[in-house]
């Protein structure tokens, strides 16, 4: 009978929203819709990914302390940092880069550790780097951490032989040179390796062609890139940044181009103020916080913008795209090198991660594959690491809270809710998502960008009645606090107690500044 009175309450709830929605009138109550009985498309498990680059201590030090490190490991890769990376669930991994990734050669990085050539890292800091950490200590994290490979081949300073060998190298089994040498290598069997990418931003740092270019190199890179021993790659073309639509347009829309991807990337970074002076990631204003939020939004007009090309020649969805970076990049902090990189995270940072992540899961049909820029010690990263420390982010705990989604079906959600102002610009002061997992949990992920003020929700749940509902959540008491290593619990998940729920309506009343994820179990 409830249920049957939640259904029948549908239709009320659509026409008081109706009318809250008329243009220009300001909302007087906030409401979330949820609907649970008709569930949209699977979230991607790996729109949760991440990123590691060879890049400041991201790789060297964050990651990899070598074999021979005090610093706990396994196989040189630190336990602190793997243990804690294995709680967010990470689906699938990218390496080598970014920007390293079209001057890496892959055989440097292979045989015995003490034998591998140098490389100077000529975007990042123009270190020497040792090759200590290659094909073998990449695809053994990624077996530590349980998650799929995400290689990026380098097409802006590479040769098709070379990664056409790479690939063979780590997929093949067959009786064949590079088989052989990874069997000399101590690896007998090929790896699985999921996603692929042909270059990386080869509009710039990647060998800056134009669209027409690269669309005809990639084309001659992929046809060598081999399925073997039943690995079926997933092959990642590179993609514009931001609002570059010509580029989406000019590889989507010839057949013979379009035919040799299955996901497009794209590239954006929330960057205050532009490329200039980025402003700080831990001393900003309320402006930089409104500037940083309105920028995160944007993310769904890129997304719309490149979903609706894609749309014109791909109407079945069979390509995804990829947007593997992303996220927020400031000023490196004070005293460290420049070409590192490094920055704090704060609950600003947390926010725009829960953002992206609702954005993310609402293009469910379309957006396949994530990677937060990047995981360790690089921009907007989950773990920070200082010798043998370890610091968990903001960053890291909406990862954690919204790894429920992973594999959940997006549901259908109509959210109405108030601005938050700040002189003469305004944007949604909520973000919101909704998914139900194969056990029949609903989960919902809301984020309150308002740092000035807690809202209360009005949420509406059509379909079921669940019996028992569960939250967390994560604020803090400043807009810039942050976990240091002196003081790594600033920042953290609580258990939430803000909400009530009666006769299918849950009411929610959310700190300034948060995030919450409530669970509904039947
Ligand atoms: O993530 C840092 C850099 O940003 C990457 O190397 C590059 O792809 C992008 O420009």
């Amino acid at each position: 009978m409830k249920k049957l009175i939640t259904l029948l309450a549908l239709p009320l709830f659509l026409a008081a929203l109706k009318a809250n929605a008329q243009k220009d009138t300001p909302v007087s109550v906030n409401q979330l819709v949820v609907v649970t009985n008709h569930p949209g498309p699977v979230i991607s498990k790996d729109i949760y990914g991440h990123f590691s680059e060879h890049l400041g201590a991201c790789i060297y030090g964050g990651l990899w302390v070598g074999t021979d490190s005090k610093i706990p490991n396994t196989y040189g890769i630190r336990n602190d940092v793997l243990f804690a990376l294995r709680e967010i669930k990470v689906p699938n991994l990218r390496w080598p880069g970014g920007c390293f990734a079209d001057t890496y050669h892959w055989k440097d990085g292979i045989g015995p550790q003490e034998k591998r050539a140098t490389i100077v890292n000529i975007h990042w800091g123009g270190v020497t780097e040792d090759n200590s950490f290659g094909t073998h200590e990449f695809m053994k994290l990624t077996e530590l951490l349980g998650c799929d490979a995400y290689i990026n081949g380098n097409v802006g300073s590479g040769s098709v032989k070379e990664m056409s060998e790479w690939v063979e190298y780590l997929t093949s089994d067959a009786v064949s040179p590079m088989t052989k040498l990874r069997k000399e290598n101590g690896h007998d069997d090929p790896w699985k390796v999921k996603y692929f990418a042909i270059g990386n931003e080869n509009w710039g740092c990647g060998g800056n062609m134009t669209a027409e270019f690269y669309g005809n190199t990639m084309r001659q890179f992929s046809t060598y890139l081999g399925n073997f021993a039943g690995n079926q790659l997933y092959r990642v073309a590179c993609g514009p940044s931001d609002f570059n639509f010509d580029w989406t347009e000019t590889l989507m829309k010839d057949p013979g181009t379009r035919s040799r991807f299955q996901g497009l990337s794209i590239h954006y970074y929330s960057i205050v103020d532009g490329w200039g002076y980025k402003g700080s990631a831990t001393k900003f204003d309320e402006r930089e916080w409104f500037e940083t939020m309105r920028m995160n939004l944007q993310m769904d007009n890129i997304i719309k913008g490149h979903a609706a090309i894609m749309d014109r020649y791909d109407p079945q969805k069979t390509k995804g795209l990829v947007v593997d970076e992303w996220g927020n990049w400031f000023q490196v902090e004070p005293g460290t090198n420049p070409g590192f990189l490094y920055q704090q995270n704060t609950m600003r940072d947390a926010i725009t991660a829960a953002i992206h992540l609702n954005i993310f899961n609402q293009h469910a049909d379309r957006v396949k594959v994530a990677n937060l820029a990047q995981m360790v010690n690089v921009l907007q990263s989950v773990i920070l690491t200082k010798d043998d420390k370890m610091v968990l982010t903001p960053t890291y705990h909406v990862f954690r809270m919204f790894r429920v989604h992973q594999e959940a079906s997006l549901l259908n959600i109509d959210l109405r809710c108030e601005d938050y102002v700040l002189g003469n610009k305004k944007i949604p002061a909520i973000s919101a998502s909704a998914s139900i997992d194969k056990d029949g949990k609903v989960h919902i992920s809301l984020a309150n960008l308002n740092p000035n003020k807690p809202v209360t929700v009005t949420c509406p749940v059509i379909g079921d009645i669940f019996k028992k509902v569960t939250g967390e959540v994560l604020s803090a008491a400043e807009m810039n606090s942050f976990n240091s290593f002196e003081k790594p619990e600033v920042v953290k998940p609580a258990a939430f107690n803000g909400f009530t729920y009666k006769d299918g309506i849950l009411s929610i009343t959310m700190p300034s500044k948060s995030v919450v994820v409530l669970e509904l179990t039947k």
